[in-house]
């Protein structure tokens, strides 16, 4: 099989993942969380993020997620988020499923982020009329579903705002550590410190089985989660499993690493296409996600030669790449070689 940049997904388990979970898969433990592991995993996100934090495991972003809006917004109250957000295209209404109905208010701007005078329109809109939702919390992507990156100045912006009105704000950190490396500050200062209350800690897509982490910086809502994530099916009773690969993810800077490495990939593969004929690139990737437009045929040509990508679900033409912690640096270099034969081959015929 040649290089796949379908997503970050199709990769497997890192080696230190897989050998904490055999690890804990041998002898016995109390159920639930009531094990060892998950008190060590959760004095790590203590550490890591430098204050006292909540921390609930689940299996699925999804499930972080929903359960984190959850915890933010009554059935009556509204969560305003990007339209291009995970939440609102590829969550199948599970966010208004799990929060009773709360309705998902999109709020645009460029590069996939939310604009900080949008989002004050969009609080402003009806807040106080018995008729209409109620702006209750703001959820932000980082990295974002384009490939971009909230820088702090930008979070803290946003979290000022939301703040000032009451609202509570999230992020969607399925790719946490693609973000993080990117920014080079730490996880305190890409979080509470610039004002999120709550994140979906993903490390599913950077090296973990099915292990991501809902991390609670107000410790207030941890109870509510803690009957959220029961009363929502989302309560393993062999926690110690997902304990077991978070362990092993957060160990000896691992999920650090991974994630520096898919960035560095995505860093080579954008190199690359930006210097081939005809390849436009559409957003500059600032983590491990590219969307680009090829020229006329190239992506036909490149799938028929074995490599995968997703195709067809946004504009004419354009693509979308995501590198992993698997991507191999040869892969990608024979990836832009076969483009720019294309391109070559191409330009030589039309
Ligand atoms: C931005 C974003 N959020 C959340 C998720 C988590 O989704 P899943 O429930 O498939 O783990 C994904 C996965 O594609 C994502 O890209």
């Amino acid at each position: 099989m040649r290089l796949a940049l379908t997503s970050d997904n199709i990769a497997g388990a890192c080696e230190a993942v897989v050998a904490e979970m055999i690890k804990a898969a041998q002898g016995e433990a109390m159920p639930y969380g009531g094990d060892p592991l998950t008190e060590q995993v959760t004095k790590m996100f203590a550490e890591l993020f430098e204050c006292d934090v909540a921390v609930f495991l689940v299996s699925t972003g999804t499930a972080a997620n929903v359960l984190s809006l959850a915890a933010l917004t009554p059935p009556w109250g509204s969560v305003l988020c990007h339209p291009e957000s995970h939440i609102v295209n590829d969550e199948c209404s599970a966010p208004e499923f799990y929060t009773n109905g709360a309705r998902l208010v999109g709020v645009a701007g460029e590069e996939a982020k939310i604009s900080v005078s949008a989002l004050e329109q969009a609080i402003n809109k009806r807040m106080g009329d018995v008729h209409s939702v109620q702006p209750s919390a703001v959820s932000l992507s980082q990295v974002t579903e384009i490939g971009s990156v909230y820088s702090l100045a930008e979070l803290q912006e946003i979290s000022q705002l939301a703040h000032s009105k009451g609202l509570k704000v999230h992020m969607d950190g399925a790719r946490f550590a693609n973000a993080l490396v990117s920014l080079g500050c730490t996880p305190a200062q890409m979080t509470w410190q610039s004002g999120i209350d709550i994140v979906s800690f993903g490390a599913t897509k950077n090296g973990a089985m099915a292990a991501e982490a809902i991390v609670v910086f107000d410790k207030n809502l941890a109870q509510k989660l803690a009957l959220l994530r029961k009363r929502g099916g989302h309560l393993h009773s062999k926690m110690r499993l997902l304990s077991a690969q978070m362990l092993g993810y957060l160990s000896d800077d691992v999920w650090l690493n991974n994630a520096r490495h898919a960035n560095a990939m995505m860093a080579l593969l954008q190199k690359g296409m930006a210097s081939i004929a005809g390849v436009e690139i559409i957003a500059p990737a600032q983590a491990n996600m590219l969307f680009c437009r090829l020229p006329v045929g190239m992506a036909e040509a490149l799938l028929a030669q074995g490599f995968s990508f997703y195709t067809g679900r946004w504009e004419e033409g354009v693509v979308r790449f995501v590198t992993s912690f698997q991507t191999q640096q040869a892969d990608v270099e024979d990836f832009i070689a076969c483009a720019r034969d294309l391109s070559t081959s191409h330009t030589k015929t039309s």
